[in-house]
């Protein structure tokens, strides 16, 4: 397998006004030159463009949350990916478990916006997660390559189609519970699998699977070691900088 450069993405979720640029900023401050791994934010669409100009010259990414699976038309409040870059978008999250919950995102929509994603240029992150109810039931990682074989659309196969994957488990998100360093290997490495026998080795073994649910910097270190985990989809912890800054510095480089 190719070495997977870590990729640590905050998820600001709908938090985040002017205010929130100067977090943003002293996360790119305090990091310097001094990390290895690649860093992004993915923030409310009214942000991004400003906080593109904040980040310039950084080398921090700046993502959208969602995506419309059109390039443009009567949608009225979507956004397309094209629309995303032209606000100075790279990344943009596809498919987390609060859309599929409350937008009734199934695996096939969410491989559209994540098509969508690449047509526009953006670097789509595709979520999954089982619920606790199918963990308890022993269902998790059927659950979850199931997912990512329905959310992540086969011409990824192809060259030249970056993209992530981002393990979540529903129950982790916000709630202070993360799986043990054995269920996360366990998860990720059953991902990896599904994502090598759908896309061929190659592309299937180049995408970084992220993990994410209550990431912080007391949990980063150890998940970040975990074989097959390249990288951390964080929400809460990366609305502040001291506690965001920490999970990056904790990304082995
Ligand atoms: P959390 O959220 O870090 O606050 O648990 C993660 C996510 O939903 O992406």
């Amino acid at each position: 397998m190719p070495e997977i450069r870590p990729l640590i993405v905050g998820n600001w979720k709908m938090h985040g006004l002017e205010a929130s640029l100067a977090e943003a900023r002293a996360v790119a401050e305090g990091l310097g030159d001094s990390h290895l791994a690649r860093v992004g934010i993915c923030a409310p669409a009214t942000l991004l463009s400003r906080l593109a100009d904040a980040l310039r010259g950084t080398g921090l990414l700046v993502g959208g949350e969602d995506v419309h699976a059109e390039p443009c038309g009567a949608f009225t409040g979507d956004v397309s990916a094209e629309m995303l870059a032209d606000a100075g978008a790279r990344l943009v999250i596809v498919g987390h478990s609060e859309r599929r919950a409350a937008h009734g995102e199934t695996d096939e929509m969410v491989a559209a916006k994540a098509r969508a994603a690449l047509r526009g240029g953006l670097e789509p992150i595709v979520c999954v997660g089982e619920s606790r109810a199918e963990r308890d039931a022993g269902r998790a990682l059927e659950v979850i390559c199931r997912q990512a074989r329905g959310s992540v659309p086969p011409e990824f196969a192809e060259p030249g189609r970056p993209f992530a994957l981002a393990y979540e488990p529903i129950w982790a998100i916000g709630s202070g519970r993360t799986p043990n360093p054995e269920e996360i290997g366990e998860a990720h490495a059953a991902l990896r699998g599904a994502l090598v026998s759908a896309l061929g080795p190659v592309a299937g073994g180049a995408a970084p699977i992220l993990f994410g649910g209550s990431v912080t910097g007391g949990n980063a270190a150890e998940i970040l070691q975990v074989a097959e985990v390249g990288g951390a989809l964080v929400g809460g912890a990366s609305l502040r900088a001291e506690d965001f800054l920490p999970i990056v510095r904790a990304a082995p480089g």
